[in-house]
């Protein structure tokens, strides 16, 4: 990676209590949602979350505006402490340094499963936050992003031109549910990665990963929740599970996978847990494939 040295954030592992504590409090909120809320993740929900929600409230603010660096509006001024997951372990540490220390998980994280591409195309990018950490690598010759939220596009245009970005990270719309939307044909031969775009998707997995194969991408990593490697006898596994279903997040895109694979439609190349999460329970696996020829 050419972005300066990694940065190794000084943390200790959160003590016991610290999680049993956590992991309560996790799970209540998790039930709580269930039984007050009873998200059923649909497109609308989705739209109020993310493109009124998230990426409008961004757009609004235009907190890049007043960021010195992009490194900065990245990482941001929190200092607050989070119980997050650094290097496999759950620890304490400060908002400000966990997303110091993911710039340089991340792009070790692609760089390690992207092959020999210079080039990478990230699907639901919302207004770019992955690619626009992925850019302090110079690898990256071109990062596009696509995502259903014209507020999210937006978004990224507007920091991509703060940062003198534009002519290397650009951002269009692509309804990933919509087989017949231009924008997929842009996707053959390129590599392309999903970050916990599809758990928000979960009654269209099917029709989402039919898409991307039939756009003949060269090979799709995916990093997205799951409950297929959670050990329920494991509190923090157990916390994560819940909060899964109390999500509505997806639930199918790995064992669907797994079976495209054993009919020999796809070839799966790495399968591992992630190592590194803002919080007790954005636990991901990550997964990639190339479709068969
Ligand atoms: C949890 S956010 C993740 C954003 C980004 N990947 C990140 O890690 O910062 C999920 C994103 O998926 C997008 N999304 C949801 N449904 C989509 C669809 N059908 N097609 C394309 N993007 C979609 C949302 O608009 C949102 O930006």
């Amino acid at each position: 990676m050419e972005h300066a040295v990694r940065f190794r954030p000084e943390v200790k592992p959160a003590s016991r209590l610290d999680l049993s504590r956590a992991y309560a409090i996790d799970l209540a909120r998790s039930l709580r949602r269930m039984a007050v809320k009873n998200v059923r993740r649909t497109h609308d929900i989705v739209n109020d979350e993310y493109n009124v929600g998230e990426w409008g409230k961004a757009l609004a603010a235009r907190g890049w505006m007043q960021a010195p660096s992009l490194e900065q509006f990245l990482i941001g001024e929190n200092e607050t402490p989070r119980l997050a997951k650094v290097d496999g372990e759950i620890v304490r540490i400060s908002t400000r340094d966990y997303y110091r220390y993911r710039i340089g998980a991340l792009s070790e994280l692609i760089a390690r499963h992207a092959g020999t591409a210079d080039e990478l195309v990230e699907l639901g990018s919302g207004l770019g936050q992955n690619l626009f950490m992925l850019s302090f690598d110079q690898r990256w010759k071109r990062l596009r992003g696509f995502d259903i939220a014209p507020n999210g596009i937006e978004a990224g245009r507007q920091i991509a031109n703060r940062f003198g970005l534009g002519d290397r990270i650009s951002f269009d719309q692509l309804d990933l549910t919509n087989g017949d939307d231009p924008h997929f044909r842009e996707l053959a031969g390129a590599t392309v990665f999903t970050y916990f775009c599809i758990e928000q998707i979960p009654y269209a997995v099917e029709a989402v990963v039919e898409n991307i194969m039939r756009a003949r991408p060269a090979r799709v990593i995916h990093i997205e929740p799951a409950v297929d490697m959670l050990k329920l006898s494991q509190p923090r596994d157990f916390a994560s599970r819940v909060y899964i279903k109390s999500m509505d997040y997806q639930t199918r895109l790995f064992k669907l996978l797994d079976s495209l694979d054993n009919s020999g439609r796809i070839r799966i190349l790495a399968r591992e847990r992630m190592q590194y999460a803002p919080s007790l329970h954005n636990d991901g696996l990550l997964y990639v494939w190339e479709p068969v020829q």
